[in-house]
């Protein structure tokens, strides 16, 4: 970097910046919307204590010529940017840092365009979009499309897609990265390059190879798929114990997804206590699904008045809000719940656990806290057998049964028993499911972000180690992570967007 002898980095931004940027679109420390600007998307109090390492200042972009100028002026005075589009990041890194560095956070969600024509199965959709808007975009003005995205509203585009991004509707579909067509991406020089002149590496790697290590996507082209005009979803929930037959519906569940069963039908399970709610989305009408439950999973007992028949749209407001009659635009709130704590990990399930494994987590773990809990994403059909593991970057697809989030929600701090309880909770869990789930890498979610299992390491020179990235980076991208290095060592070899589990930059591949 280019650092003037005579002013500290961040007097030398901030004045960059002001050539460029509306002074009122930049929050520095001292103005007074700071803290609200900053909490604006945060979705975990974790990262708001004194202690969180904060941003210089926050630029709020509204035009992809601000985001090049953030770039310039951030690589000009050796401030690094966090680039924030919805906020989820669950370990914060697009707000804070966990080192004492000098940075800014690069905030994406005035850049928040969807376009999308009736008829049309594209569209283009801008990173500070939340899924929520993308969706209510497509359903009002393109009925008979849907985008294949996850299941809460609130998640940005930005940070989706950059993991990859599963959901209800990737054992038809693929996930969500596998539908990228196109990309608008900032670069390390704070040029503007769509998918030609990016080439094809960076593309590759850009969608699901993690956020933050590539450069700043601002916006990306989607290829819709064609959906009936009608849906079906239900919740069922089924219980655990006292005579409650959760664990043998759960055996029979994880052996039905690689059956040569219906990619339409997707059914995930959410644990909590001792409940399974079972959740379905099925593409298709009701008679049709309850003829098939009936046929591959009648333990489930499902009848036709379980079936609510949606458009899709109201059938993903069903999935996240849970009733049929929420209105759509209930999709397009922003809300934020800055008052409950929140530590997740993530594993992969390649062999049933069977039902006496079942009945043992109900029992030794949900059952003895009710604050925990666990989501489980099936995998099979097109995520897990028609394309090859290296399409895009997320490689948990072939011979998958299911994705695990473990999560655990505590109240009242950081430093509490509340919270101490929550983490043995949680990393007992975590220990008691290792000879269940897949080993030799025991795989993870880059999108269920864990620095649990590992941070980079910046060496002398001022570059993440390669073998730093590999303890974490082979866990969540697998054979990939090697391709993803080298991509990252062309594009931006010093290193300048980088967080503590960014892509590090591999010279000398070959
Ligand atoms: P945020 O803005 O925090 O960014 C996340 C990371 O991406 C950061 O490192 C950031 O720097 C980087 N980044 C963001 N925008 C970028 C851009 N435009 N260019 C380059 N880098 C960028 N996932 C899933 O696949 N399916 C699901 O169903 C769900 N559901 C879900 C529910 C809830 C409540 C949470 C909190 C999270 C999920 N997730 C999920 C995980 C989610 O996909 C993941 O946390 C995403 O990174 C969130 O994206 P945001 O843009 O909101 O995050």
């Amino acid at each position: 970097f280019f650092l003037p002898a005579s002013a500290p980095p961040s007097d030398d931004f901030l004045q960059c910046l002001s050539d460029k940027i509306p002074p009122e679109q930049v929050y520095t420390q001292s103005s007074s919307s700071f803290m609200s600007v900053l909490t604006s998307s945060v979705q975990n109090p974790k990262f708001l204590t004194n202690a969180t390492v904060r941003p210089l200042c926050i630029v709020s972009a509204s035009d992809v010529s601000h985001v090049q100028a953030a770039v310039r002026c951030g690589r000009r005075s050796g401030v690094r940017l966090r680039v924030r589009s919805g906020g989820h990041d669950y370990e914060g890194l697009s707000y804070r840092s966990v080192r004492a560095e000098v940075f800014a956070v690069l905030d994406l969600a005035r850049l928040r365009a969807v376009r999308v024509r009736a008829g049309n199965p594209t569209a283009w959709v801008d990173s500070g979009a939340t899924l929520g808007e993308l969706y209510y975009a497509i359903g009002m003005a393109n009925p008979g499309f849907a985008f294949p995205g996850g299941a809460c509203p609130t998640v940005g585009v930005g940070g989706y897609l950059s993991g990859g991004g599963i959901g209800l509707m990737m054992r038809k579909f693929g996930i969500g990265a596998d539908n990228v067509l196109d990309a608008m991406i900032v670069n390390a020089d704070g040029e503007l390059l769509d998918r030609g002149r990016m080439g094809e590496d960076l593309f590759w790697a850009i969608r699901g190879g993690g956020g933050e290590s590539f450069g700043v996507v601002v916006s990306w082209r989607l290829k819709l798929s064609m959906i009936p005009s009608t849906v079906t979803v239900f919740n069922i929930a089924k219980t655990a114990g006292n005579g409650g037959d959760a664990a043998d519906a759960l055996a029979k569940w994880e052996t039905l997804v690689h059956q040569p069963f219906l990619p339409e039908l997707t059914i995930r399970v959410v644990l909590q206590g001792r409940t399974a709610l079972f959740q379905c989305l099925y593409l298709g009408g009701c008679s049709r699904l309850a003829a098939t439950m009936r046929a591959y999973f009648p333990e489930l007992g499902m009848m036709p008045a379980d079936c609510h028949e949606l458009t899709w749209l109201r059938a993903m407001s069903f999935i996240s809000l849970g009733s049929a009659d929420a209105p759509p635009e209930d999709m397009l709130k922003r809300t934020n719940n800055l008052g409950t704590y929140v530590k997740s990990k993530s594993d992969y399930v390649r062999r049933p656990m069977g039902a006496p494994a079942w009945g043992t987590l109900f029992n030794q773990w949900l059952a003895n806290n009710t604050n925990g809990i666990l989501i489980l994403e099936p995998h099979g059909g097109v995520v897990g057998s028609v394309v090859p593991d290296s399409i895009t970057p997320y490689p948990h697809r072939a011979g998958v049964l299911y994705n695990v989030q473990y999560g655990v929600f505590w109240w009242g701090g950081t430093d509490g028993e509340g919270a101490a309880a929550a983490r043995r909770w949680l990393d007992g869990l975590y220990a008691a499911m290792e000879p269940a789930v897949s080993s030799n890498p025991r795989e993870a979610f880059a999108s269920y972000r864990d620095l649990d299992i590992g941070e980079n390491v910046v060496g002398g020179d001022g570059v993440t180690t390669y073998e730093s990235g590999r303890a974490w980076g082979e866990r969540y991208f697998m054979g990939n992570f090697r391709r993803l290095a080298a991509v990252k060592g062309r594009v931006d070899p010093g290193d300048y967007f980088r967080n503590e589990q960014s892509i590090p930059p591999l010279l000398h591949p070959y």
